[in-house]
């Protein structure tokens, strides 16, 4: 099988990890039958600058006519309201309907507090569908939003998550060492409040993960507040979490404080067919250009890419020789206390591939 990737580099550190992601991909094993082509594809501010979009009509019509997926490397947002500019990355996932946001975050099997979980966060709608107003009231101003919640997204979502939990034990069951023994899903919702649409998501995730092919899949629910301190207190009792979007994006954020550099944590941003890699990271202004990136938040992406367009064997590969490298430590890079340039990380891992 070949797969045509998208290379979607970006701003800043974007342009070093980016070129990682492809490497490592080249390098793939060749029993395990693949091949890619890649085409490189422009986004971001510089982008902006240059021609007066940040995402080019050519870079989406490429990805919908020839790409099965696409790595994105990271964009600088203008610090003050530009006129013209908007997030392409936001565009992306609106135009090519990549309606789930998954984010795993893992720690060393050796840490004191170990963590092996995945938030799959809702990307279409709730607060974010950005219908607000502001008007003026009897005692001053006052600005409302809608939050607004579907059946038919929240029940994708939650399939998403089950599914996601059935290939996780899949690869524990391969024999893959793990923190968890049971798949399990944790529905996050505050349906105490509000009861219609928190309690919409609440009620059809639970449908959608009550059906038959998930039968085996453990499904708990947690109100979100009392979930960000059981988050912190004791990560290791989360397996697969699914949330709304805008507690999604909260929870997302705040789990990958619990593995120390934002470097490390990826994300693929996920719709039927399609997924483009991400990591979770900015375009890091103040260390670009010197070589000393992280490369492993986008070489996990590649993997998570990998696992959606189906090639989980090519994805728990690229998982095991990262995990190598973390756990061996010896060529760790500067945000995660070592001095090895972003070359000699990947070196490291292409070595143990
Ligand atoms: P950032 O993620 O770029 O950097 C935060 C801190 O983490 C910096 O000290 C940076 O050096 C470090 N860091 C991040 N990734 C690293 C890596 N791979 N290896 C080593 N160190 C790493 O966030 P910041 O500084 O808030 O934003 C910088 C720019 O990136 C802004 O223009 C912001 O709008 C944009 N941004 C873009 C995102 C995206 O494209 N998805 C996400 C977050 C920020
Ligand atoms: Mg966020």
């Amino acid at each position: 099988r070949t797969l045509r990737i998208g290379l979607i580099p970006g701003d800043g550190i974007g342009r070093e990890v980016i070129p990682a992601g492809r490497r490592v991909l080249e390098a793939l094993p060749s029993s395990l039958n693949l091949k890619f082509s890649f085409v490189d594809l422009d986004a971001g501010f510089d982008t902006f600058k240059q021609t007066g979009v940040a995402l080019p009509e050519k870079t989406v019509e490429t990805l919908k006519k020839e790409c099965d997926g696409a790595l994105f490397g990271a964009v600088s947002s203008p610090t003050t309201a530009t006129k013209g500019y908007s997030s392409p990355i936001v565009a992306l996932r609106k135009r090519l309907d990549l309606y789930a946001n998954v984010r795993p975050v893992k720690s060393v099997r050796t840490a004191k507090s170990p963590v092996d979980l995945v938030i799959v966060r809702e990307n279409t709608e709730d607060l974010y569908v950005k219908e607000e107003k502001t008007y003026e009231g009897p005692n001053g101003k006052v600005a409302e939003a809608i939050k607004r919640i579907s059946e038919k997204a929240s029940f994708r979502i939650a399939a998403m998550a089950g599914e996601i939990a059935l290939r996780r034990q899949r690869v524990r069951d391969s024999g893959v060492d793990s923190i968890h023994s049971k798949p399990l899903v944790t529905i996050t919702h505050k349906s105490n409040v509000l009861s219609q649409t928190d309690g919409l998501f609440r009620e059809t995730a639970r449908r959608a993960l009550a059906q038959s092919q998930y039968q085996s899949v453990g499904v708990e629910e947690q109100i979100v507040d009392s979930m960000v301190y059981k988050l912190f207190r004791q990560p290791s009792a989360y397996d697969v979490i699914v949330a709304p979007n805008l507690y999604g994006d909260i929870l997302s954020d705040g789990a990958a404080a619990l593995v120390g550099s934002l470097g490390l944590v990826p994300s693929a941003n996920v719709g039927d067919g399609f997924a483009i890699g991400e990591p979770c990271h900015g375009s890091a202004p103040d260390i670009q250009g010197q070589g000393i990136a992280n490369p492993i938040a986008t070489l996990r992406s590649v993997g998570l890419m990998l696992e959606f367009l189906g090639e989980e064997q090519a994805a728990a590969k690229i998982y095991a020789v990262v995990d190598g490298n973390l756990e061996d430590g010896k060529l760790l890079s500067p945000d995660m206390g070592g001095s090895a340039k972003t070359d000699e990380v990947v070196e490291d891992i292409l070595r143990r591939l």
